[in-house]
């Protein structure tokens, strides 16, 4: 582990501090780690590298076909859908969460493909990394 000293303006400093608060992080040096971490890992997906993430589908199951549409595009990406987890919330709504590993372009589109489905309430693709 290295040591450094940081120069920081004041609002910058306060923004890092914020941070800090938001995650509830240990201490500052946390909160650089954190962001250098994400940055990584948008540069990864930015760069069509292999990455792993998860995505997360709220949808109403009675709505026509989308469960047997969501499924058709799924097996179109067999290598990349590692684990599909299904809860009911209630009557209507299920949430699915896909985790899903491969390379970035890949995975944005198989997500992409099931968020824009007709009936989908939500989606989102959360972004993260394999190492
Ligand atoms: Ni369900």
């Amino acid at each position: 582990m290295k040591r450094f000293g940081v120069s920081l303006e004041d609002n910058l400093l306060k923004e890092l501090d914020s941070l800090v608060e938001k995650h509830q992080l240990p201490n500052r040096s946390q909160a650089i780690r954190f962001l250098i971490r994400r940055n990584q890992i948008q540069d990864k997906w930015k760069g069509n590298e292999e990455v792993s993430g998860c995505i997360v589908l709220v949808y109403d199951h009675h709505k026509r076909d989308i469960i047997n549409k969501s499924m058709h595009i799924q097996h179109d990406y067999p290598n990349s859908v590692l684990a599909v987890q299904h809860v009911h919330l209630d009557h209507h709504n299920c949430l699915e969460t896909i985790a899903v590993k491969g390379k970035a372009k890949k995975l944005q589109e198989l997500a992409d493909r099931l968020i824009s489905l007709k009936g989908m309430k939500h989606g989102e693709l959360v972004m993260s990394t394999v190492g």
